[in-house]
């Protein structure tokens, strides 16, 4: 065996060089590794023994891609074109060996080598889209010539991982090698090469596939058109479709060019910037300083959960989608029946949509148990979490309860959305074991979870809970104890905002164009409309002093009702509502303010300047870890576009600041509630970003 490079070995194997490459922990395609695989491949083709060569990778994976964290810095080394070069240029056949991942520039690799084996288990995908890019090393037009222009579109749009069996399929990957076995069946498919003296097939070569889809634009137009919502907003998307069309239509080096310009043109661009960010943002949040790596873990093997609702219901199948049976106490029959009918439901649904088997549905509803009784059915429990109603004395007494009968060890979790768990954790003589686990509703499928640490948290609580959360598929952000948390907290600032827009002449449907054309699914007043506008208005109460007050006394409670802030038609199409702006204009002539036009730049600037002020106060009182946890919370919780980061990343694009001149402008006019955080003035006067926080 020789050493290449520190990352890098050559081992020649009676007639084929295998050259394994070892740089944990992705095999990521750095300068150190791009070096290796530059100076193995010229050795491997220089060895006179070697008739062919193998490219594997040791540890979890094949090369999962470019290294994202070069991205922007000055390029170092021989660059990923002269290995691919080398690669397809052997007069040797290449043989890349796949297990893991081969994602991204990996991939790219991969298609330069002249075969590919892979181990059952191992995925293949170009995923560059979820980082706002393309491929940038030849597989916009390499992957094309395998799998078809339909296909590739949907791999690259995507981002997908495609099993191998999937790949084998579509000629992505030439052969199947037993599980654990793959460095001796690629050694054995280089032999067989070599003995049926096989032709170097060069991918690019290749154009059967893309003359196939030349003079059929349609298929283009279709896609586009039938994926234009899932794609708003996004270049990315297009971008890799423009490649693709270029890879039909064009000769592979012209093909080639257009991609090296649109990638650059990507890779300079804020919305790759803002996805890489929130790429490395996703998973410092699973960091906690403070924590030591060792602390003990409680296992988790069965969950109690509180409430048969909604969100009861939606806690409970993210535990038995993972293996762990729960069981949801309710206080009466008839309740409990209607939640686990729910589940079932839901999961039949996915049934039928081709997400699972019908035994599969049957597996999971089998670890989904009821009960009408704590004490019998949460004795053993490792974890409950309480979804009741939201009020302290229902949450107070549940707690106390829980105390006597879980037993020690036990994780005690609330999902209360704002309430102080603090106060909850006083009724126990436990508080290190309460814990606040807010999963967001439809709680099955969104991928956030606020863990909330309270005082007494103990670190084996909040470090279970955060591997708990990886497991079940959320992603967790560690926040602390204040009224509304992370997520609501800067949630209530922009709702206070759009109200008192409303009252100054800007119209609901206004806002929530602005809001929709900036990125969001949509708008608050859309949202109150679909969420139900009296979720906790009370009829007996209402005495016609808010606008809500008055859309609910008239049944206008939103989607439900066929009308709320806007008009529904039969299809819930929204329409603008004559009805909805009188009550309005009637609110503001009794105020005696004087309606203006409010531009949409301010209503923007007024809607998302109050979320950054209130992240920055968030962060002077330690309730979030870093700046870009709370961009992970708006990401994944409340649909904050993903092209532009979250409200501290865009914070730091429009600049710190403009903020800053900008809240001081609406406090001179409007009041103190436009007061700039401490924090805020801070970073502007020591010339700082907030993603430095
Ligand atoms: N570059 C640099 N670091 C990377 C990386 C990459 N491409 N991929 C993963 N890492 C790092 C992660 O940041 C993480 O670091 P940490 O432990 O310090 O937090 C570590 O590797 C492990 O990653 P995960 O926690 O995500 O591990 P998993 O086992 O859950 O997932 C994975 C592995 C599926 C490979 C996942 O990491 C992944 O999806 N990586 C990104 C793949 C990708 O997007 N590739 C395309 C890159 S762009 C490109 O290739 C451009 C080219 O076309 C020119």
């Amino acid at each position: 065996m020789t050493a290449i490079n520190s990352v890098t070995d050559l081992t020649i194997e009676g007639d084929v060089a295998v050259i394994t490459l070892n740089s944990p922990p992705v095999n990521a395609l750095s300068a150190n590794v791009r070096e290796g695989l530059f100076e193995g491949f010229k050795a491997a083709i220089a060895e006179p023994a070697a008739k062919a060569i193998v490219l594997i990778c040791e540890g979890r994976t094949f090369i999962a891609g470019a290294d994202i964290t070069e991205f922007g810095g000055a390029s170092k080394g021989p660059g990923l074109n002269e290995v691919q070069d080398m690669m397809e240029g052997s007069p040797k056949p290449v043989v890349a060996a796949i297990h893991g991942t081969a994602l991204g520039g990996g991939l790219e690799v991969a298609l330069c080598a002249h075969y590919r084996v892979a181990v059952p288990s191992a995925k293949c995908g170009l995923p560059e889209v979820n980082l706002g890019l393309l491929p940038g090393a030849g597989g916009t037009q390499r992957l094309p010539r395998i799998v078809g222009a339909q296909r590739a579109m949907e791999m690259m749009t995507s981002g997908q991982h495609v099993p191998a069996k999937e790949c084998l399929a579509m000629g992505l990957v030439d052969e199947l090698a037993e599980e654990g076995k793959l460095r001796d069946a690629a050694i054995a498919y280089a032999r067989k090469l070599v003995a049926e003296n096989k032709p170097l097939v060069k991918v690019r070569d290749n154009d059967t596939k893309v003359a196939a889809d030349r003079g059929k634009p349609e298929i283009f137009a279709d896609f586009r058109k039938a994926n234009a919502r899932k794609f708003r907003g996004f270049l990315a998307p297009e971008y890799n479709i423009r490649c693709i069309e270029a890879a039909v239509n064009l000769p592979f080096d012209e093909g080639m060019a257009v991609e090296r310009k649109l990638f650059m043109e990507l890779m300079t661009g804020s919305q790759s910037a803002a996805q890489r960010y929130s790429f490395f943002a996703e998973r410092t949040a699973a960091k906690i300083p403070g924590i030591a790596d060792d602390v003990p873990l409680i296992p988790v093997k069965k969950v109690g959960v509180i409430g048969a609702g909604t969100m009861g219901g939606g806690i409970a199948m993210n535990f038995a989608n993972a293996g762990i049976p729960v069981v949801i106490v309710e206080q009466k029959q008839e309740p409990l029946d209607r939640g686990l009918a729910t589940i079932r439901k839901n999961y039949e649904r996915t049934a039928s949509r081709g997400g699972l088997t019908a035994a599969q549905v049957e597996e999971r509803c089998a670890l989904i148990t009821g009960s009408l009784s704590m004490e019998d059915s949460f004795k053993d429990v490792d974890l409950v979490i309480e979804a009741v109603f939201e009020r302290m004395d229902i949450k107070k007494d549940i707690f106390a309860k829980l105390d006597a009968i879980c037993k020690p060890g036990a994780i005690l979790a609330t999902n209360t959305s704002g309430l102080n768990i603090d106060e909850i954790a006083s009724v126990t003589k436990r508080p290190e074991a309460v814990i606040g686990l807010h999963f967001f509703s439809p709680a099955n499928v969104m991928k956030l979870l606020e863990i909330v640490r309270a005082d007494h948290t103990s670190d084996s609580v909040i470090a279970t809970s955060m591997k708990l959360a990886k497991q079940i598929g959320k992603i967790a952000v560690l926040v602390g104890v204040c009224p509304g948390f992370v997520g609501n907290r800067i949630l209530g600032a922009r709702q206070r905002e759009a109200q008192k827009l409303v009252m100054e002449g800007a119209m609901p449907w206004d806002i929530d164009r602005v809001l929709y054309d900036f990125g969001f699914p949509m708008g608050p007043f859309a949202m109150s409309d679909l969420a139900g506008l009296d979720i906790g208005w009370v009829k007996e109460k209402s005495n016609g002093e808010s606008i809500r007050d008055v859309l609910c006394e008239a049944d206008r409670r939103g989607q439900k009702t066929g009308a709320g802030y806007y008009d529904y038609d039969e299809n819930r199409n929204a329409k603008p509502s004559a009805f909805t702006e009188k009550v309005i204009n009637d609110f503001i002539v009794k105020s005696g303010a004087n309606p203006r036009k409010i531009s949409d730049e301010e209503i923007l600037e007024r809607c998302i300047f109050p979320m950054i002020n209130e992240g920055l106060k968030i962060l002077e009182e330690g309730k979030a870890i870093r700046a870009s946890d709370i961009d992970v919370v708006w990401q994944n919780g409340y649909g904050w576009p993903v092209y532009r980061g979250g409200p501290m990343f865009y914070g730091d694009l429009v600049g710190p600041e403009k903020v800053l001149a900008k809240m001081k402008e609406f406090q001179a006019t409007m009041g103190d509630q436009f007061k700039p955080a401490a924090l805020l003035e801070k970073v502007v006067a020591e010339g700082k970003k907030f993603g430095q926080l």
